[in-house]
Order: structure tokens, then sequence, then C-alpha cells
């Protein structure tokens, strides 16, 4: 079975003259590298195809492959993360993860909330800045969390993400919406426990293969998971496996936002707990990281004993299983 990659390599777009920033979400060479040696360790022949454009004219070409590993998450537009998955349906070339339907709409952190939200997953209130002016329409009590609408990886979020006030909720909304070019989400801001859920499978077919609680060390950024806690969480962040009743209570709410969503074949769902210890949803990332000490997905499995090799495997089984299948949304 030949199995074509199909990613967004940071080095390449550094190379073009993009910021570190803009490519923070993109992946080094190393996880290909791994995703590629474990793809091969398992039975399955690749080809490196790379990003949109390589996938364009590989397809204008004639190349084909019977399934392809999409980790691809975009440069342009609001649907970035949709686009290789959708040009993939065109052609009817199976893919790894969800479709072009759940990735735009997961890049869409308040859509999603009222997704999840009418399913029944509680998820903290709120509210979208898309131009200034709009701060005089929130409506919710401090302190809130606010954050880009459209990111990941911990973008635009630091410790003054905490807003207690309306003038830093309008200088930090400022901030937000001149670097990023996109909507602020604002949301009441949970004080609780953090946690992450790494599922796997799709539909009645998936389940929470374990959850982590992600603790900040004495040298990380204060109250929050941010961008540079993240980048350096070797140093900063010790994942770790947690009580059984707070395992049980962020398994069942992941499982229920993944199946609402009806996201596929592996990733993950964040979690915090508010002031009572109540659950609830921040995000689902239906395209995880998946370097092995590096990303959360690959580090929460093998604290629960699934090596790396064993994740892959979970993951491709499940997406194998569509291959055959004529699924049409
Ligand atoms: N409403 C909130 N209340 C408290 N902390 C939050 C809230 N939203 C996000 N965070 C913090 O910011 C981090 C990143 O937010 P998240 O939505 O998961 O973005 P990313 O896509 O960058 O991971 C979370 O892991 C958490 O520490
Ligand atoms: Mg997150």
């Amino acid at each position: 079975m030949i199995i074509g990659l199909t990613y967004d390599l940071r080095d390449e777009y550094l190379k073009m003259g993009f910021s570190e920033d803009e490519t923070a979400e993109f992946d080094r060479e190393d996880t290909i590298s791994f995703i590629e040696n474990t793809l091969a360790e398992l039975g399955y022949e690749t080809d490196r195809i790379g990003h949109i454009r390589n996938l364009v004219s590989r397809l204008a070409r004639g190349d084909r492959w019977d399934l392809v590993f999409n980790i691809a998450e975009g440069m342009y537009g609001a649907g970035r993360e949709a686009q290789v998955p959708a040009l993939l349906d065109a052609y009817r070339i199976p893919y790894v993860f969800s479709g072009p339907l759940v990735l735009a709409l997961t890049l869409n952190k308040a859509l999603t909330k009222i997704i999840v939200k009418e399913s029944g997953v509680a998820t903290p209130d709120h509210a979208v800045v898309y131009k200034l002016d709009d701060i005089r329409k929130v409506d919710l009590p401090y302190p809130l969390f606010v954050k880009p609408l459209a990111e990941g990886t911990g973008k635009g979020i630091d410790p003054e993400s905490v807003i207690s006030g309306p003038e830093q909720l309008e200088k930090k909304c400022a901030e937000l919406l001149n670097r990023y070019q996109q909507p602020v989400l604002v949301e009441t801001y949970l004080s609780g426990r953090e946690f992450t859920a790494g599922i796997v499978g799709t539909a009645e077919e998936a389940k929470c293969i374990g959850v982590i609680e992600i603790i900040l060390k004495e040298n990380a950024e204060k109250g929050v998971y941010s961008y540079v806690n993240k980048e350096e969480c070797e140093e900063r962040i010790i994942y770790s496996l947690t009580d059984q009743e707070a395992v049980d209570a962020c398994a069942a709410l992941a499982l229920k936002a993944w199946k609402s969503l009806h996201a596929e074949d592996g990733g993950r769902v964040d979690i915090r707990f508010d002031q009572e210890g109540n659950p609830c949803f921040l995000e689902i990332n239906p395209l995880a990281g998946m370097h092995p000490e590096h990303s959360d997905l690959p580090i929460l499995a093998g604290l629960h004993g699934i090596a790396y090799r064993d994740l892959m495997r979970m993951i491709m089984d499940s997406a194998v299983t569509k291959v055959h299948k004529e699924v049409y949304v």
C-alpha cells in the first residue's frame, strides 16, 4: 500500500522568508522522518509529497496514492487546514485524519464551541471580537481569557491573555487583531487544573487512549499553557498521569466532543476545570502534533504504555478501514 505524506515543513517556509510566528504550527523535518520510518516499519511504502502546491503538481502529473497521511496545516484562509483533504476528496484519494468539514470548522474555535455545546459539552461562555469596537458588546464577567480565533500551538497566548478589566481587554484585543489579522475569541477564564485527552478512532469506534494533566513547573510562564511553555515543554512542563476521577470526567467529555464533531482517526481534546472543578472543553485538535517526544498526543500515549509505533498503527488501522468505504457527507 503506497502512502503519500502531505505536510508543511517549517524550514521550507522559513527559507521562503516567512517568520517564526507564521510557521509555528508547521512541522520539523524529524517529525516527517519519524512518521515515514514508522509507516515503513508497519509495512507501508511511503512517498513524500509535502505542501499543497506540491500536491497540486503531483496530481496534475498523474501521480496517485492508495492513502495519504495528511498533517498539512495550510498557510492561507479560514479553511487552510481543510484544503488538502478537500483536494484529495475531489480525486477520490482517501486520507488519514478528518475531512474538510471538520478541519475547517475546528480551526474556528468559536463555531466549534457552539456545536459541542449544542451536544451537551460544557465550554466557557464566549464572545467574538471582529473589530475593536466589538469589545463594547462583550457582556461576560471578569477575569476573561483572550486568544486568536483560529491558531494553535499557543500562538498569541501568554500570561497577559488573562484579562482582569476593560482597559486590558481593549489593549490585548487591539494587539491580537493587529498581529494575527483575524478575530479574537474572548472567553470566561477557567482557573482550574488543565488536561489533554487523546482519542483514536472514528465514530462508534472512537476511544480515549489516555488523559494527562498539564502541570506548569516553577520556571514556566504562569497560569497558561502558552506558546513559550509549549516550545520549551521539556524544561517547563510536567506531563503527568492523574487521578481516576479527573481521567473519567475528561475522557467522557473528550469522547462526547469528538463524536459530536465527527472527527476521524485520531487527535486530542484540550480541557480545563472551572473554579468548581467541572471539566470544560477548550478546543479540539484533529491534526494533533505527531513528534514522538515533543507533541502532546505521542507523549500522552507513551505515558499510557502505548509506544509511538503502536499509536501510529492504531491511527492507520482506523484510516485504512475508510479506504474501501464510500463516505459521503
Ligand atoms: N478560557 C480559558 N481559560 C483559561 N485558560 C485558557 C482558556 N483558553 C485557553 N486557555 C489556556 O491557553 C492554552 C492554549 O489554548 P488553546 O485554545 O488550547 O489554544 P492552542 O490551539 O494554541 O493550543 C490552553 O492550553 C490553556 O492553558
Ligand atoms: Mg490547545
